[in-house]
């Protein structure tokens, strides 16, 4: 597969290739900086401080930073439409916000100067992906108050790129788009992009026969054995852009394409932290917990020590000083517990990709029938797998789910097409507890 990476790689901006001395110095002034932006803009935040008895000038190293207060999803729906903003309301320039599926949403705001920001960070992702100047890119991420969309146009623009602003949704009009109009990128869902291969294999075109060459996915957690299924039926590499709309949007890390390990974090802006999700004490390089972000470079919202829910570890950089994580596992909201066994929706994903006759596409429902919690996996047989091979295949998987898993689950194999599909990120669990 030829993949558009230049013999001699040009860097888009300097911060990529510090040392890590300069990238410490750097974190350092820019931390200083944002802890005191926060805390004269932001009452909430001003206030948490003094609860914690702490101030900015008692930062004067990275190591500081664990004195301040955590912020977490309460705070800003608290803060509620934009008591959040540190700056005054004309100076923002534009609001996001996450959907917000109980409550009020999220909202988040952007000063011009941070759009550049958010805008060169994409381009730089873009750029680590293996996107260059003058390819086309497919945007099928949500356009919208959604961060995905306008994110992802805003870094491909500044990259030097062609950008087709599709959005998410109208299926039939994206194959026809991705047919016509070429694009070597695609940035949309990594579960929207199934749907998109289902679709072209549907009206029997060959999707490694189209221009697409590399796919910048995130969003949503996706596992390994998604990618190697994704860069199977497409002639693509496939790479993890993470980010969240309360950090800023897309492109909070990248994984390069040349390596595809991980996504690195761009660490002079975002500071990472891992920290136990149950005690939120600071955990060192390579453990596992949550993901918690210091904006180091916002105007209109910076926020500290923010507790994404994530978990995940933080790796060595493999490109520079700037750390990796570790693929999400998952979100600890998304932990199901069944029979005293934590078990994430990927690890299922994970088993299912195994089984030759089922497809990538599943939900998990979660019941109590008497009084334990039961999970039954609904999954796809592939177009080209019987019913009778399917459910073979459904017994495999729960095999596979106890064996490797530990928990006994009920496997549903269900017809191709049956499951309902997501335009972005995929619903995995249906919950009909005290329903
Ligand atoms: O999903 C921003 C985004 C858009 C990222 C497009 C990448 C591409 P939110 O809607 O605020 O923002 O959701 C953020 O999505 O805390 C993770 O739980 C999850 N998430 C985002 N990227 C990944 C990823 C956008 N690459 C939440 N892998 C985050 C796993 C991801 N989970």
């Amino acid at each position: 597969m030829s993949f558009p990476i230049a013999a001699e790689p040009f860097q888009l901006d300097a911060n990529e290739t510090l040392s890590p001395d300069q990238l410490r110095v750097l974190q350092t002034r820019r931390m200083k900086a944002s802890l005191a932006h926060a805390f004269a803009g932001n009452p909430h935040f001003r206030q948490t401080c003094r609860d914690a008895r702490v101030a900015p000038d008692d930062f004067a190293d990275l190591a500081d930073l664990r004195k301040f207060p955590f912020s977490g999803k309460a705070d800003l729906r608290a803060a509620y439409p934009f008591g959040y903003f540190a700056v005054p309301m004309r100076d923002i320039a534009r609001i996001h916000a996450s959907s917000g599926t109980t409550g009020n949403p999220t909202v988040v705001g952007y000063t011009r100067d941070d759009i550049r920001t958010w805008a060169g960070l994409v381009a730089r992702s873009i750029h680590a992906a293996g996107g260059r100047p003058g390819m086309k890119v497919h945007v099928a991420y949500g356009y919208g108050l959604f961060t995905g969309g306008l994110g992802a146009h805003y870094g491909a623009e500044e990259l030097g790129c062609t950008v087709i602003p599709m959005s998410g949704g109208q299926t039939e009009k994206q194959i026809q788009l991705i047919q016509d109009f070429k694009p070597e990128i695609i940035m949309v869902t990594p579960s929207y992009m199934l749907s998109l291969l289902d679709e072209l294999e549907a009206r029997g075109i060959d999707p490694r026969s189209t221009s697409l060459r590399i796919g910048i996915f995130g969003a949503e957690p996706w596992t390994e054995a998604m990618r190697a299924e994704i860069e199977a039926r497409l002639a693509i590499r496939a790479v993890d852009i993470y980010g969240l709309s309360e950090v800023i949007g897309p492109g909070v890390a990248q994984e390069y394409g040349a390596t595809q390990d991980g996504p690195t974090i761009w660490e002079d802006h975002f500071y990472p932290e891992i920290v136990d999700p149950e005690t939120g004490e600071p955990l060192p390089d390579g453990e596992e917990g949550e993901l918690v972000f210091t904006s180091l470079s916002k105007q209109a919202m910076p926020i500290i020590r923010y507790r994404t829910r994530d978990l995940t570890r933080l790796l060595p950089g493999s490109q520079g000083p700037m750390r990796r994580m570790a693929k999400i596992t998952g979100r600890s909201d998304d932990m199901l517990i069944i029979r005293g066994v934590n078990v994430f929706p990927s690890q299922i994903e994970e088993q299912l990709l195994k089984c030759a006759g089922l497809a990538p596409h599943y939900l998990i429902e979660i019941s109590r029938p008497g009084r334990m919690d039961e999970m039954t996996v609904q999954v796809e047989r592939r177009t080209d797998c019987g019913e009778g091979e399917g459910a073979a295949h459904g017994r495999e998987l729960a095999q596979y789910i106890k064996v490797h898993i530990g928990i006994s689950v009920t496997v549903e194999v269900v017809a191709s097409g049956s499951l309902p599909r997501s335009m972005g990120k995929a619903a995995r669990i249906r919950d009909l507890r005290g329903s």
